[in-house]
């Protein structure tokens, strides 16, 4: 009996390990919670495209959009835990979300395994390019007058530029009309297109309308200017130092993924931060990329449970 035990168990195994070592063997689907064309989406096709070479499989990016992100996070969090579905999550899927939806169907690190921190993402006040304000203090004192004239867009409740934005709300005593979208992609059209005054979000989705002058850029959220945008002043040296925020870009699988495909995974995105040409893609968009040890899952899941605690007190605050 003992005998056809250890030999069944030998191989299962074998056969699991058969399996591991041969993953992927078919694409790989990567969910973007948010519109094509967003900042999500493009640290997430940025990345996808060099872990698709590492890992011989093509990574596909699916765009679920919808509540704040938490649409898209939730079927990552239902799907099956085998390394063929992984998502791009953020600071507002996996910190802020569990904040502002107290129904929310998944939990940030109970359903997640986290795989590693793609980029972290500075955020910036930006205005159309004709809202009368010519710089920071400008448009404090613009917003506090116009409150109730001004459109703010967003990516939906809970999203990075609903939570940065409602903080920057908080902190000027200010109500303006809260405008929601599938994601900042959408957003920003729109603010180009002067259908909207002001957003608050990622530099990686701002950098090339800035550098335009297509929109306004107030002030980025950072203790530094950002070598990207080197004339954008600090929100500090404008006046607001209350205003420091910055978000972040990770990959998470479902939890259960079996720990090889993380592991695997995260090398992956690993060689994908290292490569020269990726990085100078992330970099000149803004994104900044962690050293080696921020890179790791356990880095991650600290990181989650850091910024939920954090989101957690903002937004209370916020709501007041
Ligand atoms: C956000 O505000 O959460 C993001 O900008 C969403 C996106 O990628 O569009």
């Amino acid at each position: 009996m003992m005998k056809r035990l250890s030999m069944l168990a030998a191989f299962f195994a074998f056969a699991s390990g058969a399996a591991l070592a041969a993953y992927p063997e078919r694409p790989v689907t990567l969910i973007v919670p948010f519109a094509a064309g967003g900042p999500t989406d493009v640290v997430a096709r940025i990345v996808g495209d060099h872990m698709s070479r590492t890992l011989g499989q093509q990574i596909v990016v699916e765009n679920v959009t919808g509540a704040g992100g938490t649409t898209g996070t939730t079927r990552a969090a239902q799907a099956a835990p085998d390394g063929y579905t992984i998502m791009m999550g953020h600071m507002g899927t996996h910190g802020a979300a569990p904040a502002v939806y107290p129904n929310l169907k998944y939990d940030p690190l109970k359903d997640f395994a986290p795989i590693g921190l793609a980029a972290g993402t500075p955020i910036l006040i930006v205005a159309r390019k004709d809202l009368p304000p010519k710089d920071l203090k400008e448009f404090v004192a613009y917003a506090k007058q116009n409150s109730d004239k001004l459109n703010e867009a967003h990516a939906g409740v809970g999203s990075v530029s609903f939570t940065t934005c409602s903080l920057l709300n908080s902190i000027l005593g200010i109500k303006p009309t809260r405008v929601p979208y599938q994601g900042t992609g959408p957003a920003l059209n729109d603010l180009v297109g002067g259908q909207v005054d002001y957003m608050c979000d990622q530099i990686v989705n701002l950098t090339p309308q800035i550098q335009a002058a297509s929109i306004k850029a107030y002030g980025i959220g950072t203790e530094k200017r950002s070598p990207a945008l080197p004339d954008v002043p600090t929100t500090k040296e404008g006046g607001l130092p209350e205003f420091q925020v910055s978000a972040w870009n990770a990959l998470f699988a479902p939890k259960g993924t079996p720990k090889e495909i993380v592991i695997q995974l995260n090398a992956a995105l690993v060689k994908a931060l290292d490569d020269q040409a990726t990085r100078k893609r992330l970099l000149d968009l803004g994104a900044e990329i962690a050293d080696k040890s921020g890179r790791t899952p356990e880095a991650l899941e600290k990181l989650v449970s850091s910024e939920i605690a954090r989101w957690n007190k903002v937004l209370k605050v916020a709501a007041k």
